[in-house]
């Protein structure tokens, strides 16, 4: 009778242990593009024991990682990259390699629960013939890990807000008519036959930062202080941009007849810092938008059109990754420095309320940066590195460099630091209004202070 006992409680006290984990809804997506980072082991301990979240996503099936992650009670998220994907839509022996490969070695002592079929393919026009294979290696895959006794591993993809040609007011959600039909439609078949979900990577950030006229921040931050909209079609009331757009997809998907398919949010987060010129990037911003959204997933309410529903989400992302090309941003999304200190406090298990935070420091780029700036080569720069990117720069159009040409205004000092320097900015503000950026992986960086020196004029241009 003793006995019983004493087992019935340890029984009550595992399951209240697990429990604890599994109903957190939060995971976190390990990415790996930084030559800074920490090793796979310690990484798993900073998961596990520094942040405490009970699922990691990983952008590749590294069989170190998945190793690593065995006999953690970690729940594992891994994606089939994009080129591996026409491959295995035509064939279901690849598709078996590629499972026997990459899961099964792992599989179980490895909690390996849904394989994500590519990584946002609807959103690149440069691998358009993988689109219509997209679905077909979804369905091989799945009939691989059923033939292979591991059926109950999902099989999803991860797709990103510009699937949908509007999404606003979030009733009118529509995904784009190029491939509505054609992909999406046999994807929500296929997601409701397999009891499986929909993964969208959803960034209030962006839609805010491309509107910030319009959307108010702290509406975007999950903060009081602004008023609800209204969609004035549905009735439905928003206290959020993140729900707006959970329910435009789900508008969209309920418009193609699938109006049940759960959602997981694969990506979303915000970022700590990034370049002079882009707005509301800081850790204040990035530290309420974690903090509130985990707290509102953890409270399980769901969103206006699907009240109640707990919504799995993997924030982006573990590190600030410093390889990552693009705005600064994009080196910035990180809960830890590559040292694996916090950026700042956030508690994923969304139990501290905010008054308990420490303060914290003030933002200062919530409003559209006004000077002028220039792009410069950064301090410290690798000079190794610097020859071919100053050619690269010049080779992107003519004129660009003429001023560095012997005899030339900015000839002197002939130094490849200032030439490179006259280089990046010239090609920057040539191209800065189509997406170039002030990067050359890591050499170059935006400064509010006009390099121009004697006659040597570095060209900017008016504020946007
Ligand atoms: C796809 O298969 C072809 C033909 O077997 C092979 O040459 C190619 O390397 C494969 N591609 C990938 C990404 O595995
Ligand atoms: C199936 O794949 C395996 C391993 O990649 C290969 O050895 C075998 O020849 C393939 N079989 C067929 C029928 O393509
Ligand atoms: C609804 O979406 C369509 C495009 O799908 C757009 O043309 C229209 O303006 C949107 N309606 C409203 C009220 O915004
Ligand atoms: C945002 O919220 C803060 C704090 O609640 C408040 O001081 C501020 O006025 C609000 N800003 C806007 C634009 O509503
Ligand atoms: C917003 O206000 C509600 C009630 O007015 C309160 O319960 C909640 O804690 C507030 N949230 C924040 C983030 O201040
Ligand atoms: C799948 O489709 C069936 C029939 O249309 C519907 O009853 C069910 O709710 C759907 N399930 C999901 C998860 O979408
Ligand atoms: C959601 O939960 C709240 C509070 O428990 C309850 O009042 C409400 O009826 C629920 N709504 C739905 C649609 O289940
Ligand atoms: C970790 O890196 C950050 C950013 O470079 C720095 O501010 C912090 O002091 C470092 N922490 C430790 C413990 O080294
Ligand atoms: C500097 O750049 C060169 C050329 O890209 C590279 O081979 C070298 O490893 C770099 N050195 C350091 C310290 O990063
Ligand atoms: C530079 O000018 C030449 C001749 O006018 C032209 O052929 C070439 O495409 C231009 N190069 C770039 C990068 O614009």
């Amino acid at each position: 009778m003793k006995v019983e006992v004493v087992l019935l409680l340890l029984l009550f006290a595992i399951m209240a242990s697990l429990g604890a984990s599994i109903h957190n809804p939060i995971g976190i997506n390990y990415g790996l593009l930084g030559d800074n980072l920490p090793s796979t082991s310690q990484s798993i301990y900073l998961v596990q024991s520094l942040l405490k979240v009970p699922r990691v996503k990983l952008y590749e099936p590294r069989p170190d990682i998945l190793q690593a992650l065995s006999n953690t009670n970690i729940q594992v998220t891994i994606m089939v990259p994009n080129q591996a994907i026409p491959n295995i839509s035509l064939s279901q022996n690849v598709s078996d390699s590629w499972v026997k490969i990459n899961l099964l070695p792992f599989y179980p002592k490895t909690r390996i629960q849904t394989l994500l079929v590519g990584n946002e393919v609807l959103s690149d026009p440069s691998i358009k013939t993988t689109w219509s294979m997209l679905v077909p290696a979804m369905r091989n895959l799945k009939y691989s890990l059923r033939a292979l006794d591991v059926g109950s591993i999902k099989v999803g993809t991860t797709l990103a807000m510009d699937t949908l040609e509007s999404s606003f007011p979030p009733s009118n959600g529509t995904f784009r008519s190029d491939i509505a039909v054609p992909v999406i439609k046999p994807l929500l078949q296929f997601l409701n036959k397999t009891k499986s979900f929909y993964f969208v990577d959803v960034y209030p950030y962006f839609a805010w930062a491309a509107n910030y006229k319009s959307i108010n921040l702290n509406y975007t931050l999950f903060m009081n202080g602004s008023a609800g909209y209204k969609d004035p079609f549905s009735g439905l009331v928003y206290t959020n941009l993140l729900d707006q757009q959970l329910d435009a997809v789900a508008s969209a998907m309920a418009k193609l007849g699938y109006p049940n398919i759960r959602i997981t949010i694969a990506e979303t987060g915000w970022p700590n810092a990034g370049d002079l010129d882009q707005i509301g990037a800081n850790v204040y911003n990035a530290a309420h938008y974690n903090r509130n959204f985990v707290r509102k997933l953890r409270s399980n309410m769901g969103t206006p059109m699907r009240p109640n529903q707990t919504i799995f989400a993997y924030i982006f992302s573990l590190y600030n990754e410093n390889l990552k090309g693009g705005p600064g941003t994009e080196r910035h999304w990180g809960l830890l420095y590559p040292n694996g200190s916090r950026v700042y406090e956030v508690d994923l298990t969304g139990r501290t309320p905010n008054s308990k935070y420490a303060p914290l420091p003030e933002p200062k780029n919530n409003e559209q940066y006004k000077g002028k700036i220039w792009c410069v080569v950064v301090p410290g720069a690798n000079v190794t590195a610097l020859g071919p990117a100053l050619s690269y720069a010049c080779s992107q159009a003519n004129d660009t460099c003429n001023a560095i040409q012997r005899g030339k205004k900015c000839f002197m000092p002939n130094t490849l630091v200032s030439h490179a320097s006259y280089a990046f900015n010239s090609y920057w503000q040539m191209f800065r209004g189509t997406g170039g950026t002030c990067f050359f992986n890591g050499l170059a960086v935006q400064t509010a202070i006009n390099p121009s020196y004697g006659s040597c004029k570095f060209p900017t241009l008016s504020p946007s």
